[in-house]
């Protein structure tokens, strides 16, 4: 039996979707344990390029069974356009190997108008997705406003919970703005059994089947969303996202312990990218003619989900080697070295300085993140495609150079590096 995680060890968009994808023949399920419709998965198969955000990329393999786990919070709009969008591409989608947790929470719209209020009105925007992920998760552990999945199939009940929410709901927003969107419950309702119907093959009480599975020898993969720098209780708080995106959320977001584990892949960029507002010491905001320009360009740094222009900066082994230690990481791969071939010159973060004091540890906070300035030490580029190389010992000598020291600063082995978004553009480390 084994159970893989492959987690972002950055600020997102790694690249895990790719990662996922090789990883797959070895694997019969794949676990989303957190987020929702707020990730941006980008795969490229057989030419074609899919884009995810609420089911699990391992799902475009046709062996695969999909979970989307109790930790997850759901979009009934998402599942369906997404499920449709793949099918529509050939892939059979189905409750046969697609299954939704009866304990995942359900985002309604007034989460995303809750969430456009607070990002408006509070002075602090954390600059999110628009996706209602926040409110939910919000309503989640706040207990009394919550409703799961596995209530959908309640009819009178749910019709009972959402009679009392949306009226307070209401009220709220109304008193924070004036012409805020107000929403009825019964219309609400009403729309939400029509998905019922739909969704209930697909619910099911999913810690139990990776239960069943786990007893059957199973293997498992977990796919992480997000990156570990957003964590909610470990990332740049409060510039972070709403769950643990980290592996720390494995155990709560499936209910499969951590101790069954045996391989977690952390997956980096061989560069540094952020959406949404928030510190980052190593950001080249350097101008439209800059460094920080020319990686977005090449890598295509455009947000999956809201197509926001990624902030881009040198890759930053401080914080890496935070989350390659929190996670629990046993080995990295490293992604997009193929971008890096623009750049005459690399940095990379060492250090952090704060009052003419030298640190190597991260602050878990934006507010000390702030003061943090970068250390670099630099390294000469190699300026060739390495679009084309499939073996370590092809690739220039700066590029090897640059992959083993990242190597030597995070402290994990890199196992794998990627060369471009397409399955054989990769090189296995040995
Ligand atoms: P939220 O998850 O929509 O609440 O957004 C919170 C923060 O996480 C914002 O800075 C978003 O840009 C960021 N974020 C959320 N999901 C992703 C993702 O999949 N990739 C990168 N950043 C993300």
């Amino acid at each position: 039996m084994a159970c893989t995680c492959v987690v972002g060890l950055q600020w997102g968009d790694e690249a895990k979707g790719k990662i996922v994808d090789l990883l797959t023949q070895s694997h019969d399920y794949v676990v989303r344990y957190n987020g929702g419709a707020n990730a941006g998965h980008t795969v490229v198969k057989n030419g074609k390029t899919y884009k995810l955000s609420l089911l699990p990329t391992g799902i475009l393999c046709d062996h695969m069974k999909a979970v989307i786990a109790n930790g997850v919070v759901v979009n009934p709009v998402k599942f369906f356009d997404e499920i449709k969008s793949l099918q529509e591409a050939g892939i059979p989608i189905g409750p046969h190997n697609l299954f939704l947790s009866n304990h995942a929470h359900l985002i309604f719209p007034y989460h995303i108008e809750e969430e456009t209020l607070g990002e408006e009105g509070s002075g602090k925007a954390i600059g999110t997705t628009g996706r209602g992920i926040g409110p939910c998760y919000q309503d989640k552990v706040g207990r009394t406003s919550g409703i799961r999945v596995g209530e959908l199939l309640e009819p009178k009940y749910l019709r009972e919970r959402l009679r009392t929410i949306v009226p307070r709901k209401n009220i709220i927003f109304k008193a924070l703005k004036p012409d805020a969107k107000q929403f009825d419950a019964d219309a609400l309702c009403d729309e939400y059994l029509v998905f019922a119907e739909k969704m209930k093959p697909y619910i099911t009480n999913t810690t139990h089947l990776l239960h069943r599975v786990l007893a059957e020898g199973k293997n498992i993969l977990f796919e992480a969303a997000q990156g570990s720098l957003l964590d909610v209780d470990h990332g740049t708080y409060p510039f972070v996202t709403s769950s643990n995106s980290s592996t720390t959320g494995i155990w709560s977001g499936s209910g499969v312990p951590a101790r069954n584990l045996n391989r977690i892949l952390g997956v980096v960029k061989a560069y540094t990218t952020r959406v949404g507002r928030g510190p980052f010491p190593t950001e080249l905001d350097d101008g439209p003619q800059g460094i920080g320009e020319r990686i977005r360009k090449t890598g295509n740094e455009y947000g999956t989900v809201t197509g926001r222009p990624r902030r881009c900066g040198w890759f930053d082994a401080v914080a890496v080697r935070h989350t390659a230690m929190l996670g629990g990481v046993d080995e990295l791969t490293l992604m997009l070295l193929d971008v890096l071939s623009v750049v005459d010159e690399l940095k990379i973060c060492v250090a952090y300085e704060v009052d003419g004091r030298r640190t190597t540890e991260f602050p878990g906070d934006a507010f000390l993140l702030e003061q943090c300035k970068p250390v670099y030490e630099t390294m000469p580029g190699w300026k060739t495609d390495l679009t084309g190389v499939r073996q370590m010992a092809d690739l220039p000598a700066a590029a090897r150079a640059y992959v083993a020291r990242i190597s030597e600063l995070v402290g994990k082995p890199v196992s794998i590096v990627s060369v471009g978004p397409d399955r054989v553009q990769t090189i296995a480390v040995s």
